[in-house]
């Protein structure tokens, strides 16, 4: 009989190992190193694992879960450049956990079973220079739908500081989902923080061109860091506001998190911009997604007017997000993905960083495409039966973006490439604007202030003969141009009123 675990290795393929896996040799150290950050007690993971007992009783759902992929969680496919902060088992993993299974989960030899690795206790960069923290905690119930709750962490130092890594660190660990962190000099928080009763506060409508969002953390995540040379400003007067998702367990919870900031020596060599499609989460592109259809899509290019490097991408929508891909179309000829997340899952926020500085020659164009399911198929769906949804900052509305963090290659052009990035934003609207069915035929009469304010941009460009609105062939010009510069007109968009997004 002894000879039976080499023959059906023989049978099955030499991908298996000779013998049959145990699991301290050989599935040890898989879950210790790619599972165990998460699973373990006080972490989100829903049951720890931590020793033989606690794997094995879950080994089936651990085979299956892997072999989908839905474990460890992350988003992006394989492209070319390949990401710093990657979660993923190989192809071996998860057919040495199939394999383990199937045999029935032998233990192994105890004695040789690694020994749990060393997690971070305590600040994972060291102390930080300033140090915030929530003043009152946040109660998060047993029961009940998730929770999106912003809070507020004053800061108003006297001067601008430049920041080179932030650490976000949740309290209770088990409920907290999510964090997206905003530096924001709008300071609209103190007429909203605790009105309800509550420490913090529900929606937050600081305007877009005053807040910056400067850190995403999501269960498992480590501080983020800027790239060597790359430093985000913490302006003169500016608070750190947080929206927190929360996950109830079962059992109530008090959060107060804790965020540490490090600053940087000096200003840094090179201005981080942020490349977004379509910019602002969406706001100018009319999202406007019709019940039932299972693969509403936006898409939308610009090309590069000088070298730039990109450092990390992200990815944002609400429920109904499915998927999303950048692409880079080089002057080379040759075409690549930069990200793409092909099934995009709400509950993970994640900043994609490159391993290494991807440079995007001066010619490059860029396309975003991305796809909503508003289809009862998704089952994320907020809505049975679905209903129509619009753009709008709720999480039962809809937003969606591609972010590529990117600096200049040179310096100097910076002033060009944030022309270039505002112009594209105009150009939106434009788009935007003229896929309505009020194509500005009458110009601005009848719009609201805010309204005409974006007609009169659109019409700057557009009105040729300057007579305050477009003609049947100005508009056919006008869509041509755009459709020439990547813009979809023909995507249904919603009606005015708009908001005038490229304004703000
Ligand atoms: C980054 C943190 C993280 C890592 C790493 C991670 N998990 Fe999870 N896991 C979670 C969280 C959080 C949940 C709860 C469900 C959710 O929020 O998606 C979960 C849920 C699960 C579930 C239950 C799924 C269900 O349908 O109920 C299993 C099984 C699981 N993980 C196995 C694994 C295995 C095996 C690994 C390693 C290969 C792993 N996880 C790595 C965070 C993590």
């Amino acid at each position: 009989m002894k000879s039976l675990p080499l023959i059906a290795g023989l049978l099955l393929g030499s991908a298996l190992p000779a013998a049959t896996p145990n699991f301290s040799e050989h599935i040890a150290p898989i879950i210790f190193n790619n599972c165990t950050t998460c699973h373990r007690p006080g972490e989100a993971g829903p049951f720890p694992f931590t020793s033989y007992e606690e794997v094995a009783k879950r080994g089936k759902m651990i085979a299956a879960i892997t072999k989908a992929r839905t474990m460890p969680p992350w988003q992006a496919e394989k492209t070319a450049y390949p990401f710093s902060n990657e979660r993923t088992l190989t192809a071996a993993q998860i057919e040495l956990i199939q394999e383990w299974v199937r045999a029935g989960m032998p233990r192994g030899n105890a004695a040789s079973q690694p020994p749990l690795p060393k997690f971070p206790q305590g600040w994972e960069l060291g102390k930080p220079d300033l140090i915030v923290k929530m003043s009152k905690s946040f109660r998060v119930p047993a029961e009940g739908t998730d929770i999106y709750r912003h809070f507020a962490f004053p800061i108003g130092l006297p001067e601008d500081k430049w920041v080179r890594a932030i650490e976000f660190r949740p309290g209770a660990r088990s409920v907290v989902h999510h964090a997206l962190l905003y530096f924001d000099t709008a300071s609209l928080w103190p007429t909203l923080d605790g009105k309800d009763g509550k420490a913090g506060f529900d929606e937050y409508n600081s305007p877009v061109a005053k807040r910056q969002r400067v850190a995403t953390w999501a269960v498992g995540s480590n501080p983020r860091t800027y790239p060597e040379g790359i430093a985000v400003k913490l302006p003169k007067g500016a608070d750190l506001v947080v929206q927190t998702h929360f996950h109830p367990t079962g059992k109530e919870e008090d959060e107060i998190s804790t965020v540490g900031i490090y600053f940087a020596d000096a200003p840094p060599a090179k201005t981080w911009t942020e490349l977004q499609l379509p910019y602002f989460f969406g706001i100018g592109a009319g999202i406007d997604i019709p019940a039932g259809d299972p693969a509403y899509t936006v898409t939308e290019s610009i090309t590069l007017p000088v070298d730039v490097e990109a450092f990390a991408g992200f990815a944002h929508a609400h429920f109904l997000g499915k998927e999303f891909r950048l692409t880079a179309a080089l002057p080379s000829g040759q075409t690549q993905d930069l990200l793409w997340v092909k099934k995009w899952d709400f509950a993970w926020q994640t900043i994609y960083n490159f391993q290494d500085r991807i440079a995007l020659p001066k010619g490059t164009k860029l396309t975003a495409r991305i796809v909503w399911d508003n289809s009862t198929a998704n089952s994320a769906n907020q809505f049975n039966p679905p209903r129509a949804i619009r753009w709008g900052e709720a999480s039962t509305d809809e937003m969606g973006s591609i972010t590529l963090d990117i600096v200049p290659a040179r310096e100097t052009e910076l002033p060009a490439l944030t022309a270039a990035l505002r112009r594209h934003r105009q150009m939106t609207d434009a788009s935007r604007v003229l896929s309505t069915d009020r194509a500005l035929e009458n110009g601005v009469a009848g719009l609201s202030a805010d309204e005409a304010k974006l007609a009169k941009a659109v019409l700057g460009f557009f009105d040729a003969d300057k007579d305050g609105k477009l003609s049947p062939a100005e508009l056919e010009s006008a869509r041509a141009n755009l459709r020439a510069q990547g813009f979809d007109t023909g995507l249904r968009r919603s009606s005015l009123p708009l908001q005038a997004a490229s304004a703000r």
